[in-house]
């Protein structure tokens, strides 16, 4: 197996390598990419750490050696936000920097399962799926918007409210990510009950987690660690999924059957080609059909955003 990160020297690129050189499978490889010159150093760093995963660095302009041979592609390269900015915000750079570092996965690993962190979520994968359209390499079951940030925030905040053990919860979150895209599916939880008022504080608060991070960062950033944590359950999951594991399942923002919108998050069982089943996201309480029909509207202008500017 083979695991490029693309990004790899920025906050969540570096935490994100750190777990995977410690919890990749013995003979993996892990291929570190960033256009920032430390990344060959960040390899050398973590190359110390003694485990039978090989890894190597690379910088500058071009992604090709990183990506040769790459059977999962993690990307977290871009700018993330400050204090007062939205997802949104960080389209005008975003956009350009994740069309470019697909079209050299469609030019070089084009069968890789692709898992995109770089906000805007909604409008990168997007983006990322014209791409890929365009170089007619295009597997709507291989490209993924990874939003398991929102899962393990919710299962840390639900833990909290109900003092449960938050390694035991698994709660669905559908939608987006970004905003009221995001949907958590509390009514969903075996063995937990809320209160209309916590439905709604809870609600709120995972869907602001983010700004919670990047306004206690004061200018220094988002989340990065927490995104790492994310970011390496989602692609040891797919790493896991290639090699076979059945009754892998994890929520990701990928093409479905557009029956809410054309990219939507919700649980997925991984296999040996990516997605292998889009499980239904069961039946909803009143509060979260309400959250639904109030979303739609705006995760489907972040979706055309991306699709008008790969045109
Ligand atoms: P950062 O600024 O610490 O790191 C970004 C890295 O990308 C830098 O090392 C930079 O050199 C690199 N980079 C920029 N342009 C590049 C290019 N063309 N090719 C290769 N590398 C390039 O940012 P951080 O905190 O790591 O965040 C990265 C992205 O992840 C942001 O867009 C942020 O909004 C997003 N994010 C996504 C989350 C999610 O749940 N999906 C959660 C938190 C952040």
């Amino acid at each position: 197996m083979k695991v490029a990160v693309l990004g790899a020297a920025g906050g969540i690129g570096q935490a994100l390598a750190l777990l995977l050189k410690t919890q990749l499978p013995a003979g993996s490889q892990l291929s570190l990419y960033d256009i920032a010159p430390v990344t060959p150093g960040v390899a050398v760093d973590l190359s110390h750490i003694p485990t039978a995963v090989k890894i190597e660095g690379f910088s500058g302009e071009d992604a090709t050696p990183a990506l040769k041979g790459a059977d999962v592609v993690l990307i977290s390269a871009g700018v993330a936000r400050k204090p007062g900015m939205d997802r949104s915000d960080l389209f005008n750079v975003n956009a350009g920097i994740v069309r470019n570092l697909i079209q050299q996965v469609a030019d070089t690993c084009p069968k890789a399962l692709i898992g995109v962190i770089t906000n805007p979520v909604n409008t990168t994968v997007a983006i990322a799926a014209e791409v890929l359209k365009k170089a007619g390499v295009y597997d709507k079951n291989r490209l993924f918007g990874v939003t398991t940030l929102d899962i393990i925030r919710s299962n840390t905040f639900v833990a909290e409210m109900k003092g449960k053990n938050p390694q035991a919860l698994n709660v669905p979150v559908v939608g987006g990510h970004s905003g009221v895209t995001i949907l958590p599916l509390l009514s969903q939880i075996p063995g937990v009950s809320f209160s209309e008022q916590e439905v709604s504080d809870l609600t709120k608060r995972i869907q602001n987690a983010g700004t919670e991070v990047v306004e206690a960062k004061a200018g220094g950033g988002s989340a990065t660690l927490s995104m790492g944590q994310a970011a390496a359950k989602f692609g040891l999951a797919l790493v896991r999924a290639l090699q076979g594991e059945s009754n892998v399942v994890e929520c990701a923002y990928v093409e479905g059957d557009g029956e809410h919108a054309r990219f939507f998050s919700q649980p997925l069982l991984l296999g040996k080609n990516g997605v292998q089943e889009r499980k239904p996201i069961g039946t909803l309480s009143a509060f979260e059909q309400n959250a639904m029909d109030g979303m739609l509207d705006t995760l489907k202008k972040d979706i055309q955003q991306g699709v008008d500017f790969v045109k």
